[in-house]
């Protein structure tokens, strides 16, 4: 069917009419029937957390769940920015909660700190890639799929009073489009009322100035509207964070006691840890989940399509077409394929080019190095002929010597031994 009839029959669609219902149907059950699949399910949530060493995360942490999580202390020593991620499985009522906790350790301890927010952002997206990898599977099981996406990413700012450092803004900066950021002044009892009320707007005119885009609690739904616009109002909050009790009047609260007094954590007029409680987990959990897929999962999904070649719609706003997409980046990699073929053949041929030219200078030079020493053999040769000549003349001239010696010798030995006889001749005559 061409496009234009496709157009044609999607535009012709009738609008849907309403019908009032005669008696109960049941659908209305729908919303229920979401809740107990959910529950049954189970629900994971994942919370980042940054913050120099020792600026109390742990802490917090343990006193956000009223537990213990099995966390060892960081050394300042380490030579990069590690991610840790640790879960644990929590129930409250009948809810089961997947709980995974990443540390961001020796965040904020090397010398240079320009590549500090490198791993933490390269940690984010592995997570986003994850689950975009079993998404795009044929075989897909996003049903039981761990998601390991970070929900949220508490920030821990020191409560120093002055200004945000710059290591936390680039940070926070960097984050802001890839998770949702709630910043929180950490160890909020190091620092006075005043101090702190100055040291809010001071971070937030920073953070508005610098453009980090922070989380705001949603106000779109009436339930929650009112508070999260108040909580907006409040950020960043400033928190203390103890697992010890400690008895306040005639009740144990969880508390810091100090020597000129004790620092109440779920006393709001001590400190906001009631609010950071009640805004992170009691009220805009599944906003924050839902936030991480719709905004942040959504926006990497995007990145990484278009990177791949995918789009909406071509140039001439043509509908998006799949097959029309994977046809053209298949026809784009076999001429890339066809292409290297040809590189690697031609290199192939230069090479076999190359080496014949080098084997036929060897040979060359072979023969060359035969002939010569071929003449330097018949030279050698004619001489030792030449000698053996001159020998055979000499022991031709030696032989002839020798035999005239030899015949001159007999001749005088006949010679002497014929005189006696004539001697005794001679005395008889
Ligand atoms: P690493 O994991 O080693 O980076 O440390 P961390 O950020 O997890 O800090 P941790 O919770 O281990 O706390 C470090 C120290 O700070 C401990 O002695 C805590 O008792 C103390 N601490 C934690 N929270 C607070 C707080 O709100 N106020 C004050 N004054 N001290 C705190
Ligand atoms: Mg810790």
């Amino acid at each position: 069917m061409a496009a234009t009839d496709l157009e044609r029959f999607s535009n012709a669609e009738p609008e849907p009419r309403s019908l009032s219902l005669g008696g109960h149907v049941g659908f209305d059950s729908l919303p229920d029937q979401l809740v107990s699949r959910s529950v049954t399910q189970g629900f994971s949530f994942n919370i980042l957390c940054v913050g120099e060493t020792g600026i109390g995360k742990s802490t917090l942490m343990n006193t956000l769940f009223n537990t213990t999580f099995e966390t060892e202390e960081a050394s300042h020593h380490e030579e990069c920015v590690r991610l840790r991620p640790q879960t644990y499985d929590l129930q409250e009522s009948n809810v089961q909660l997947k709980l995974t906790i990443v540390d961001a350790v020796g965040f904020g301890d090397q010398i240079n700190k320009d590549e500090s927010y490198r791993p933490i952002v390269d940690y984010i997206d592995a997570q986003f890639e994850n689950y975009l990898q079993e998404e795009l599977k044929i075989r897909r099981s996003l049903f039981d799929y761990h998601d390991t996406r970070i929900h949220v990413c508490l920030y821990f700012i020191t409560p120093t009073g002055h200004s945000l450092k710059s290591l936390d803004l680039v940070t926070m900066k960097k984050l802001d489009s890839k998770v949702n950021i709630i910043p929180i002044i950490a160890k909020a009892d190091t620092i006075s009322k005043s101090e702190l009320h100055k040291f809010k707007i001071k971070i937030m005119g920073e953070l508005v100035s610098n453009g980090v885009q922070i989380y705001q609690f949603p106000t779109d739904d009436e339930a929650v509207a009112e508070i999260n616009a108040v909580m907006n109002a409040h950020l960043p909050f400033a928190v203390v964070g103890s697992t010890e009790e400690v008895k306040v009047g005639n009740k144990l609260v969880r508390a810091r006691q100090y020597p000129w007094g004790v620092v109440q954590v779920e006393n709001e007029n001590h400190c906001d840890f009631v609010k950071l409680r009640e805004m992170l987990i009691r009220v805009n959990m599944e906003d924050l989940r839902e936030q991480t897929h719709s905004r942040h999962y959504e926006l990497y999904r995007r990145c990484k399509l278009e990177e791949m070649g995918f789009q909406d719609s071509d140039g001439d706003s043509q509908p998006f077409s799949l097959q029309e997409t994977y046809e053209a980046k298949r026809k784009e990699f076999l001429s890339e394929l066809q292409r290297k073929e040809e590189e690697m053949r031609q290199m192939f041929v230069n090479k076999v080019k190359e080496t014949e030219l080098e084997l036929k200078e060897k040979e060359r030079e072979l023969h060359e190095k035969f002939e010569h020493l071929k003449r330097v053999h018949q030279e050698e040769k004619r001489k030792v002929e030449e000698k053996r000549r001159e020998l055979e003349e000499e022991t031709n001239t030696f032989n002839r010597r020798k035999a005239a010696v030899e015949a001159l010798q007999s001749q005088a030995l006949h010679a002497t031994s014929q005189q006696p006889l004539r001697k005794d001749k001679d005395k008889k005559n």
